[in-house]
């Protein structure tokens, strides 16, 4: 049996055959529906359901109970149960529709252990052209063609851009490709990408929360509000597993100059004895210091495990699924 989906932004509409995702239904018809893992993890393709009812085979990781009953549906995973009308998440700024350009490395540098700080220039033309929101993502192609996703860590700003790459042993692109680049080598990216980004018209205290790399968009997010002169606070928790894993730890120290009122917090889940610091899941130091997370805007990046703790033990302390963005990212070999 076959029903209808009504987009309401853009408006469009298709049908989608039983068995079938939103997601599918949508890409047989022609139709664009943001996306990116397809495993119902990142919540790249999360949709509000105005009308009409969804189910799932087998409920993903990237959505929580409480969220499916206020409302939300990863298109990806989710079967129409009736004919449905979808609303976008989140109404979000215009940025650039994503194009493909050839980049030059500007320079690779180690960041500590384990991660490589990557910068890389855009041709001009396109650096002129180009708006992207903080928080959103490029993908990089490897030599046969396939893509590897990477969050921005620099303000969306002229055509300069940097990555925080971990290096994983395994890692085709993170490993063997850029221990080979040099400056000037020539890069094929894809940007912008994604829906997690920062909602400036979400003016409240912001909880900003990373594992590992995840630090990277949460930065470029940062780096958009830095020096304003009527920026919210901000509270930024970096979990990693040890203190050689704080890559970036002394900069950030240094960001409070450029806050109001600006507060880290550093949480290692493996520190040595000698650690002086919060220890533990950082979604758990979080809940230990925010018994109420009703009045904040919420920002989520790293993990899914974090994701997906963080979400349900934040609105178990009242935070809003109205005001909570995630983004939750695996590496890729
Ligand atoms: Fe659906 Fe990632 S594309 S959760």
């Amino acid at each position: 049996m076959a029903y209808r989906v009504h987009l309401m932004e853009p408006a469009a509409s298709f049908e989608v055959d039983e068995g079938e995702t939103l997601l599918e239904g949508a890409d047989r018809a022609g139709q664009h529906l943001p996306h990116d893992c397809r495993f119902g993890t990142c919540g790249t393709c999360r949709v509000r359901v105005a009308s009409g009812s969804v189910g799932y085979q087998e409920f993903p990781p990237g959505i929580s109970e409480e969220e499916a009953a206020a409302g939300f549906a990863l298109a990806c995973q989710a079967h129409a149960l009736s004919d449905v009308t979808l609303l976008p998440e989140r109404r979000l700024a215009p940025c650039s529709a994503p194009a493909r350009h050839m980049a030059t490395v500007s320079a690779v540098r180690a960041l500590g252990d384990g991660v490589s700080h990557l910068t890389i220039t855009l041709p001009e033309a396109a650096a002129a052209d180009l708006v992207y929101r903080p928080g959103q993502y490029v993908n990089l192609f490897l030599e046969d063609g396939s893509p590897r996703s990477f969050s921005m860590a620099s303000r969306p700003e002229g055509g300069q851009l940097d990555f925080h790459l971990r290096r994983i042993p395994e890692g085709r692109f993170t490993h063997h490709r850029v221990n080979a680049l040099q400056a000037g080598d020539l890069l094929e990216i894809e940007l912008p990408l994604g829906n997690f980004c920062h909602h400036p018209e979400d003016y409240r205290p912001l909880l900003l929360v990373a594992t590992g790399t995840g630090l990277a968009p949460i930065k470029a997010i940062l780096e958009s509000l830095m020096d304003s002169e009527d920026g919210p606070p901000v509270a930024l928790y970096w979990g990693v597993r040890t203190e050689a894993d704080l890559y970036l730890h002394e900069e950030i120290q240094t960001w409070a100059e450029r806050f109001d009122d600006f507060s880290y917090v550093p949480v290692l889940s493996r520190a040595d004895e000698d650690w002086q610091g919060r220890r533990g899941h950082v979604q758990q130091a979080v809940a230990e210091d925010f018994p109420d997370l009703s009045e904040h805007a919420i920002y989520l990046c790293g993990s899914p495990a974090m994701i997906e703790e963080a979400r349900r033990d934040f609105l178990a302390l009242g935070a809003s699924i109205d005001h909570l963005y995630a983004d939750s990212f695996t590496f890729q070999a």
